[in-house]
C-alpha cells in the first residue's frame, strides 16, 4: 500500500524501482488509441481500456482454487493451446501468482502446471499442509493474509483476478489498485464495502476495475453503445435462484441443499445462499452503483429465469442495449483479461437452431426482502454496506450450519442495520471497526 500516487502524465511510464523482467518502455504499445470513441467513453477513469503490452500479460489470480479462480485458470489454459495474440508472436497470458485457503492440493496442482512463480496460502496454518505436496521448484511460497496483499503489488503483475469470497478480499483488492494494476472485480464485497474508497484509490494511482460479474460485464459492454452521461437506467437480471416460484411460507422450511442448487448457475457456497435470498442481487446493485459511478435511482432489477440476457442499459432515447450468452462465467472473466480486445475462449454460445424463450418479471420485495435491503443501502452508501454485509456473511454461515432458518438471513440483516450508528463518509479504519461491529452484533442477535 506504499506504492506513490501516479499522474496523469506518468500513467505509462514504467515502474523504475521494479525488477528486470517488469514491465518495460519495449513492453508497452501504449494507450488504446485506436479504439474510436465508444472504447474511450466507458465513464468512470477506472474503467478506460488499460495499456496494450506486446508480450503475455501476467496474471496474479487471488481465490485461485474457488468457482471464480478455477474458471479463470481455464480461460487461461484453453488461450494458451489454442490462441495466440493479435501480433502473433506467443500466449495471450502468463499465470505469476496463485491463492488458496483451504484447498492446498487444488493450489499446489496449478502452481504445478502453470509454473507459478508466486503461490500465497493466506489460511496461516497451512504450510504443513504445503509441505506434505513436496517443494515447487522455482516458485516462492509464502502464508498468512497479508501475503495476499503482497502478491497483488507484485510490480511483475499486469492483471490482478480478485476471486476471494466475503470482505477477506477487500485488503488485496485495495493493495492492488494501490499498485495501479489492473483488477478483474469478482469479489464484489470490495465495491459494496469500500466502494468510494476503492474508486477514489483507482483514480489516484490510475488503476482500472473491470467488471468479471456477468451482470455488470454485460453492463460495461452494453455501455460502449453510447455515452455514459445519456444512460437513463441500467438494469440487472436476476434468476430468481432456486426459490422463485416459492410461496412465504414454504420459505420458512428450506433446507440449505436445496438453498445450495441453483438452477442455471454453478457457483461457491456463500453466493449461491445469496442467491437464493436474492442478497446477490442486493449486493451486485452496490457494486453496480460504485462501479459505473450511477446514482442509486438509476438501477432497477428484473428476474430473468434463463440467464441469458445478462443484464440492459437504457439509453435516454429509449434504446435498451443487452449482453447474451449461455451462463457461463468463462466468458466474463475472458472480457476482463483481454479488454478491450476479444479471442475465441471456451465458453459456451448461443445456440438459435432450437426454439427458446426468454422471460422477465418484476421481483417480488415481500418474498424476498434482501433485494430492498440493497436498493436502500445503495441510496443511502457510507457505513451501510460494510454494515450490511458483514451481518450477511455471519447469518450465511449460520444457515450453512442449520443455525438459523431461511427468512431470518434478510429479517437480521435489516435488524442490524437499522441498530449501527451511520457515518456517510467512513475511513478504511471505521469500516473494519464497524464490520467488527456488526459481526459481533449479528452473532448475539441469532444467539450464537
Ligand atoms: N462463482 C461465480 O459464478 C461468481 C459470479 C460472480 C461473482 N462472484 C464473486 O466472486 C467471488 C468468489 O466467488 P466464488 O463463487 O468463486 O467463491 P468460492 O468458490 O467459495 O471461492 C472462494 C475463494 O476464496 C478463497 N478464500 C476463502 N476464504 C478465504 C479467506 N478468509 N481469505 C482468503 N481467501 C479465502 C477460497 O480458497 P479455498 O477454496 O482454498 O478455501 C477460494 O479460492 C465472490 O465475491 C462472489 O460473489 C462469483
Amino acid at each position: 500500500m506504499g506504492n506513490q500516487p501516479k499522474t496523469t502524465s506518468d500513467s505509462s511510464s514504467p515502474d523504475s524501482s521494479a525488477p528486470q523482467d517488469s514491465l518495460g518502455p519495449q513492453d508497452s504499445l501504449g494507450p488504446q488509441d485506436s479504439l474510436g470513441p465508444q472504447a474511450r467513453d466507458a465513464g468512470a477513469t477506472w474503467l478506460r481500456p488499460p495499456t496494450l503490452l506486446n508480450r503475455p500479460k501476467r496474471i496474479a489470480i487471488l481465490g485461485a482454487t474457488g468457482s471464480i479462480g478455477q474458471s479463470t485458470l481455464k480461460v487461461i489454459r484453453h488461450s494458451n493451446a489454442t490462441s495466440t495474440r493479435s501480433d502473433g508472436k506467443g500466449g495471450r497470458f502468463q499465470v505469476l501468482g496463485l491463492s488458496g485457503h483451504s484447498q492446498i492440493a487444488q493450489l499446489a496442482a496449478d502452481a504445478t502446471e502453470f509454473a507459478a512463480k508466486r503461490v500465497v496460502c493466506s489460511d496461516p496454518g497451512g504450510a504443513s499442509a504445503w509441505k506434505q505436496q513436496g517443494a515447487m521448484p522455482g516458485s516462492e511460497f509464502q502464508v498468512g493474509p497479508d501475503a495476499l496483499s503482497d502478491l497483488a503489488s507484485d510490480p511483475r503483475v499486469d492483471i490482478v483476478v480478485a476471486a476471494i469470497v466475503g470482505s477477506a478480499g477487500l485488503p488485496s483488492t485495495l493493495a492492488a489498485l494501490t499498485a495501479g494494476k489492473v483488477v478483474a472485480l469478482a469479489n464484489k464485497e470490495t465495491m459494496v464495502v469500500a466502494g468510494h474508497l476503492a474508486t477514489a484509490l483507482a483514480i489516484q494511482y490510475d488503476a482500472r476495475l473491470l467488471p468479471v460479474d456477468s451482470e455488470h460485464n454485460a453492463i460495461f459492454q452494453a455501455m460502449q453503445s453510447g455515452k455514459s452521461s445519456q444512460i437513463r437506467r441500467i438494469v440487472l437480471t436476476a434468476s430468481g435462484g432456486p426459490f422463485r416460484e416459492k410461496s412465504s411460507p414454504d420459505l420458512e422450511s428450506v433446507t440449505p441443499a436445496q438453498a445450495l442448487a441453483h438452477p442455471t448457475w454453478k457457483m461457491g457456497a456463500k453466493i449461491s445462499i445469496d442467491s437464493a435470498t436474492m442478497m446477490n442481487k442486493a449486493l451486485e446493485v452496490i457494486e453496480a452503483r460504485w462501479l459505473f459511478d450511477l446514482p442509486a435511482e438509476k438501477i432497477e432489477v428484473v428476474v430473468h429465469p434463463q440467464s441469458i440476457v445478462h443484464s440492459f442499459v437504457e439509453f435516454e432515447d429509449g434504446s435498451v442495449i443487452a449482453q447474451l450468452s449461455p451462463p457461463d462465467m468463462q466468458l466474463p472473466i475472458q472480457f476482463a483479461l483481454d479488454y478491450p480486445e476479444r479471442f475465441t475462449g471456451p465458453a459456451r454460445r448461443m445456440d438459435f437452431s432450437t426454439a427458446f424463450g426468454l422471460n422477465f418479471q418484476p421481483p417480488d420485495m415481500d418474498r424476498f426482502p434482501a433485494l430492498l435491503l440493497g436498493l436502500e443501502v445503495a441510496r443511502k452508501g457510507g457505513t451501510c454496506g460494510a454494515v450490511l454485509n458483514a451481518a450477511n456473511e455471519v447469518v450465511v454461515d449460520a444457515f450453512l450450519k442449520g443455525q438459523i432458518r431461511f427468512p431470518q438471513i434478510a429479517t437480521t440483516c435489516r435488524q442490524i442495520l437499522e441498530h449501527h450508528s451511520f457515518d456517510a463518509q467512513p475511513s478504511l479504519e471505521q469500516l473494519l471497526m464497524i464490520d467488527r461491529w456488526a459481526r459481533q452484533e449479528t452473532r448475539k442477535c441469532i444467539g450464537i
